[in-house]
């Protein structure tokens, strides 16, 4: 089933969950046709259905990916560099600026999507630990994007 839009989130402690889940609720009062998922339950596949992919990921260990985005993540790299040229992508990244690595795993799907050839369509947020006005602003912003480009 194509989606219009594909929200994902990686997460270890539900902050992201939350966030994405946010997120297609509001997409539903945009009218914004949408899936919610965690990256473990997405496929390559599922990311070329969509026309736009909003990612919400935290940063856990040293800069690492949330365990259950890593293997999605070890996917795309696999994939050739235009692979992913249909794909309009945004990125909201959680952190905490206490670390030094401050939402390296956000930096990195930011790169690695467009380095397979996804759009930016709208910049990445890198949110620390009181994100809750910023996501929201954020999430509102990306969504009057995609409502706007798919005509709704
Ligand atoms: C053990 C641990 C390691 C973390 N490592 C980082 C890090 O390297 N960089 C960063 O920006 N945030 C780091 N964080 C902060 C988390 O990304 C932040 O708390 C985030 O809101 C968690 O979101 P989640 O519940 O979706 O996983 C770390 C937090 C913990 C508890």
């Amino acid at each position: 089933m194509a989606h219009t839009l594909l929200i994902g989130f990686g997460t270890e402690t539900g902050n992201s969950e939350l966030l994405a889940m946010d997120a297609q609720k509001k997409a539903g009062e945009y009218d914004i046709e949408s899936k919610c998922a965690c990256l473990e339950d997405v496929k390559v596949d599922d990311l070329r259905l969509a026309s736009h992919l909003i990612i919400v990921v935290s940063t856990w260990g040293d800069g690492e990916q949330p365990d259950n985005a890593q293997d999605l993540y070890d996917a795309v790299e696999e994939l050739d560099d235009n692979a992913l040229n249909a794909v309009n992508f945004a990125i909201l990244a959680l952190g905490d600026t206490a670390f030094d690595l401050f939402c390296e795993a956000g930096i990195q799907w930011d790169e690695l999507l467009e380095k397979k050839g996804g759009q930016r369509f709208h910049d990445r947020i890198d949110c620390d630990t009181d994100y809750d006005d910023d996501a929201e602003e954020w999430i509102d912003t990306v969504l009057e994007k995609v409502a706007s480009s798919t005509g709704k």
